[in-house]
């Protein structure tokens, strides 16, 4: 989708958004959005080589890129990350929370440790990028975005840790909107559905063409999402267009959870008997 047909190209100019997990997938495609309406970015993950391919990417889009490598769960490293932002791009106005951890796991096989590297990615790591961009979201009466999952309302077999991470990460979410409301910073979540291409969907629907086409004929709007999706959502969310809105949940899904988890689960158990 070209959002410069329905927006201003200079929507987000001389604006800084920083996007944790933004090397890839909807993150990449959510600092993308950003960079087509004038926005500049600073992008933090594990691996330089995908951050620097990121990087590349945008900057075709015009923006100045900043790209930062920085574990989420280590909270210096995400103030480093910060600060050097503020330094050479100015102060963050949006803060977009989008890594994350997760693969299929039946909770009586999950260990300790396997729980725990999801939460703390996902839910220590948003707390960590909030608190570590506070100061600067405080000056530019910025915004925070989360990125939430159906797993955070519905339970989805083989993914209990990630259903209890990110109910916390909207719980966060919640508590930070009522907190630094009277900072004028904006907090909310954003909550895909199945989002094609994308290494979310790689690990949870098996490659097989009938169980994707199946799992996409129980989707109410009858496809799978695209990255833009998202992406148009976290800059609706982050324009003025959203000027009053914070503390929600947008579930940008087609659909897919009105129905429970029920249909993925009936996919999921003929997928395993299949494979007896
Ligand atoms: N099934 C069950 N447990 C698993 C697992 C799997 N497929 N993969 C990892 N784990 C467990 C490990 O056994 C370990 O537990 P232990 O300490 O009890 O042995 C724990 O998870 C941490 O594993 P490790 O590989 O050290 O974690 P990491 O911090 O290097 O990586 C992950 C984090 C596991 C979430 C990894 O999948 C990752 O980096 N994911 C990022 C990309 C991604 O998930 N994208 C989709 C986002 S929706
Ligand atoms: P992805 O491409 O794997 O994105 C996750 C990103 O987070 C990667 O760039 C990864 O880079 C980074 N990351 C992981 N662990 C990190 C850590 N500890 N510190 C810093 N960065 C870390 O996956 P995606 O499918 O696009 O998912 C993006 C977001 O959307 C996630 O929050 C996910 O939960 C949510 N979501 C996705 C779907 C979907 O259908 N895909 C559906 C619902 C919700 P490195 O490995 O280089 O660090």
């Amino acid at each position: 989708m070209d959002l410069r047909r329905f927006l201003p190209s200079d929507l987000f100019a001389g604006q800084v958004v920083f996007v944790t997990g933004g090397g890839s997938g909807i993150n990449l495609g959510i600092a993308a959005c950003f960079a087509a309406l004038g926005a500049d970015l600073a992008i933090c993950g594990r691996s330089a080589e995908r951050l620097a391919t990121a990087r590349r990417e945008l900057e075709g889009l015009g923006a100045k890129v900043l790209t930062e490598v920085a574990d989420v769960r280590d909270y210096d490293a995400l103030a480093r990350a910060m600060e050097v932002t503020r330094e050479s791009l100015g102060p963050v106005r949006h803060l977009v929370c989008g890594a994350a951890g997760n693969f299929p796991c039946p909770a009586e096989d999950l260990s300790a440790g396997g729980f725990k590297a999801v939460v703390d990615i996902d839910l220590l790591g948003s707390f960590n990028a909030s608190r570590a961009a506070f100061a600067q979201l405080k000056a530019t009466r910025g915004t925070i975005l989360f990125l939430s999952a159906g797993q955070a309302f519905i339970p989805y077999p083989l993914q209990v840790h990630v259903g209890a991470a990110k109910a916390g990460v909207d719980h966060l979410m919640r508590n930070l909107a009522l907190e630094w409301g009277r900072h004028g910073i904006r907090c909310n979540s954003v909550a895909p559905g199945p989002i094609e291409g994308t290494e979310g969907m790689r690990r949870l629907a098996p490659d097989d063409e009938s169980f994707r086409n199946r799992l996409r004929a129980a989707i109410p709007l009858g496809r799978f999402g695209a990255v833009g999706d998202i992406g148009a959502a976290a800059v609706f969310l982050a324009s003025p267009l959203a000027a009053y809105i914070t503390g929600t949940v947008l579930v940008v899904d087609g659909g897919q959870n009105l129905p429970g988890s029920c249909p993925f689960t009936e996919l999921l158990a003929e997928a395993a008997s299949n494979n007896c």
